[in-house]
C-alpha cells in the first residue's frame, strides 16, 4: 500500500450484505454459479458521470484505485474473463495473474488458480506474440465465428485455444454454453460496450457492475450500451452500492 492509499478514506458499503466486513469483497460478493442451465454472466464497466466509457479511446483515464480493486476482486471470483478484441487492443490486455493469496483461495473453492481470458474476434487481427498469449498461466481462449480467416484460426490454436461459435459473428449463447460445458460456471465480461450491448440483446446479462467515475467527459465516447433500443428493456435491481473516492459503485441484478 502506498502513502497515498493510506490517506484515502476506506470504501463504504452503502447497500448490501456485509458477511466479510471487507467493503470491496462484500460489494463484489461470492463466486457465482449459473442458475439458468448456463454460466452466470457479469459485466463490469466504468463510466463517467455523463456516461462516457472511454477518454481518447482508452478506459483507464476513468478508473481509480477503488475501481481497480473492484476489477481485481471480480477477476478473483470469475471462472472466465471475456473481452472484445478492440478492448484487448485499446487497453493492452495481459494475462490474468492472480496474487498468490487469490490463486490459493480460488483453488480452495474448487476453481482454477487463474481464469482464462476469452478474446472475442471476427478478424483475428490479434498480436499473438503479446504476453496475453506467451505469458498466460491458463491458455488464452480466442472465440471466433466459423468463417473467420483460416490463418487467424490456426494462429489462435497455436497461441492458445480456439473456440468456434456461430457464423458471421460469434454467437454469444453458443459461446457461453460452451464455456459452461468446459466447467466454467461464471463469465465476467469486461467490455467493450459493444459486447455488453450484444449480451443484453440476447438476454445473457445477469449482473452489471457499474462504476460511476467522478468526471464529466462529453465528446463522442460510447455509452455503456451502444446500439439499438432494447426491447423489452431489462429492469435492474440494486444488489449492492459502494462509495469510494467520490466514485459510486453499483451492482445491478437484471430482474427476471
Ligand atoms: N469503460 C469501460 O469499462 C470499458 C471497458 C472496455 C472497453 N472500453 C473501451 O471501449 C472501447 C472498445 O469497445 P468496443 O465496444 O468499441 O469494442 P469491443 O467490444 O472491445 O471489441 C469489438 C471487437 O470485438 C470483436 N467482436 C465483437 N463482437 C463480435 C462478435 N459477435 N463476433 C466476433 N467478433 C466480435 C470484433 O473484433 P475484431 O475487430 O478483431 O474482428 C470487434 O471489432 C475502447 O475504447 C475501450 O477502451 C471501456
Amino acid at each position: 500500500m502506498t502513502g497515498a492509499d493510506l490517506r484515502r478514506p476506506a470504501p463504504r458499503l452503502l447497500i448490501g450484505d456485509a458477511p466479510t466486513g471487507d467493503p470491496i469483497a462484500d460489494f463484489v460478493g461470492p463466486p457465482r454459479r449459473g442458475q439458468l442451465g448456463r454460466p452466470w454472466v457479469m459485466a463490469n464497466v466504468v463510466a463517467s458521470a455523463d456516461g462516457a466509457t472511454a477518454v481518447a479511446g482508452e478506459s483507464r483515464a476513468l478508473s481509480g484505485p477503488a475501481d481497480r480493486a473492484v476489477f481485481h476482486a471480480l477477476r478473483a471470483i470469475a471462472d472466465a474473463v471475456m473481452a472484445g478484441a478492440a478492448t484487448v487492443r485499446a487497453d493492452r490486455y495481459g494475462p490474468f495473474r492472480p496474487a498468490p493469496g487469490v490463486a490459493d483461495a480460488r483453488q480452495r473453492r474448487g476453481q482454477a488458480a487463474a481464469a482464462p481470458i476469452v478474446v472475442v474476434s471476427r478478424s483475428l487481427d490479434i498480436d499473438w506474440e503479446s504476453p496475453l498469449f506467451t505469458e498466460a498461466e491458463v491458455p488464452t481462449i480466442v472465440a471466433a465465428p466459423a468463417d473467420a480467416p483460416a490463418a487467424g484460426r490456426a494462429a489462435a490454436r497455436d497461441a492458445g485455444e480456439l473456440l468456434v461459435a456461430g457464423t458471421g459473428g460469434v454467437d454469444f449463447p453458443e459461446l457461453v454454453s460452451e464455456l459452461g460445458r468446459r466447467g466454467l460456471p461464471s463469465v465476467l465480461c469486461e467490455g467493450g460496450p459493444g459486447m455488453f450491448a450484444q449480451l443484453a440483446e440476447v438476454d445473457l446479462l445477469d449482473e452489471l457492475f457499474l462504476a460511476i467515475s467522478p468526471q464529466l467527459v462529453a465528446g463522442g465516447a460510447q455509452r455503456v450500451l451502444p446500439g439499438a433500443l432494447l426491447v423489452p428493456r431489462p429492469a435492474l435491481r440494486i444488489a449492492a452500492l459502494m462509495e469510494a473516492d467520490d466514485f459510486l459503485f453499483v451492482r445491478y441484478e437484471i430482474v427476471r
